[in-house]
């Protein structure tokens, strides 16, 4: 099968969804990066006078999120000029546009709670086919997985970015129990070809992420998309 990533949603915009943003940008990709809308106004926008419902307000948790990632040393971003690839918008306005996009990545708290209810709203927009993966730490993939649909279960992973991402090497995932083989396979091509992972280490099992199924990476370097 051929699959060509060229457009990347990435939901949650921390320290980790940030930067695994500007990384896809780094090598040539479209990204969305989401994040939550506020619940409360902060006192800034309540001098001003702005509502919960106005467009500065809904966005401004991934706005100042990205702002202190593109102020962040090392630079996450290789050239200022990639900003350009990323559009930043919320989960409540923007979520169903994921149904364009390749390759979801969930990099929200590590709260199983939360990425489940964040995995509900990506299974109303996510085109079936296209690839769903979490950048947990450690919560068990199939406990994240539970619930969802059989679509949405083949195409799910765990695809851990290290910290900060555009220049740690390593790189893990973890494919899901009830997908392993084609899973495996996209992975491996995925990072082989898209991530250029020319020589790559693979161990299982390592001391930092004792759970199991997790494959660890070394990347190279990047390249524009994959063909999978
Ligand atoms: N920080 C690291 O070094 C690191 C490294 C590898 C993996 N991770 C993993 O990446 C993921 C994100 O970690 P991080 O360090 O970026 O965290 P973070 O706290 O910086 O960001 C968490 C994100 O979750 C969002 N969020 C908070 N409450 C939410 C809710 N109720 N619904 C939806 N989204 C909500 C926040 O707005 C924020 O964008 C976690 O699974 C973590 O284990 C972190």
């Amino acid at each position: 099968m051929n699959r060509s990533i060229r457009k990347v949603a990435v939901l949650g915009s921390g320290i980790m969804g940030s930067r695994i943003a500007c990384h896809f940008a780094n090598i040539g990709v479209e990204v969305l990066l989401l994040d939550i809308a506020p619940r409360e106004l902060s006192e800034d926008e309540k001098k001003k006078g702005l509502s919960l419902d106005h467009p500065a307000v809904k966005n401004r948790i991934v706005n100042s999120a990205f702002e202190a990632t593109l102020k962040a040393n090392p630079a996450s971003l290789f050239s200022k000029k990639f900003a350009s690839r990323v559009t930043l918008g919320n989960f409540t306005d923007d979520m169903p546009k994921i149904a364009t996009y390749d390759w979801t990545i969930e990099v929200v708290v590590e709260n199983l709670d939360i990425k489940k209810k964040v995995y509900e709203e990506v299974e109303k927009h996510r085109t079936p086919g296209t690839l769903i993966t979490s950048n947990t730490s450690g919560i068990p993939i199939h406990l994240m997985a539970e619930g969802r649909s059989e679509d949405f279960q083949k195409h799910f992973a765990g695809t851990h970015f290290f910290n900060p991402p555009a220049y740690l090497k390593l790189l893990g995932d973890n494919p899901n129990s009830k997908n392993r083989s084609r899973s495996n396979k996209i992975l491996n091509a995925l990072w082989r070809s898209f991530l250029r992972k020319d020589n790559c280490a693979m161990q299982r099992h390592t001391c930092f992420h004792r759970q199991s199924g997790w494959n660890f990476w070394f990347i190279e370097s990047n390249r524009l998309h994959a063909k999978i």
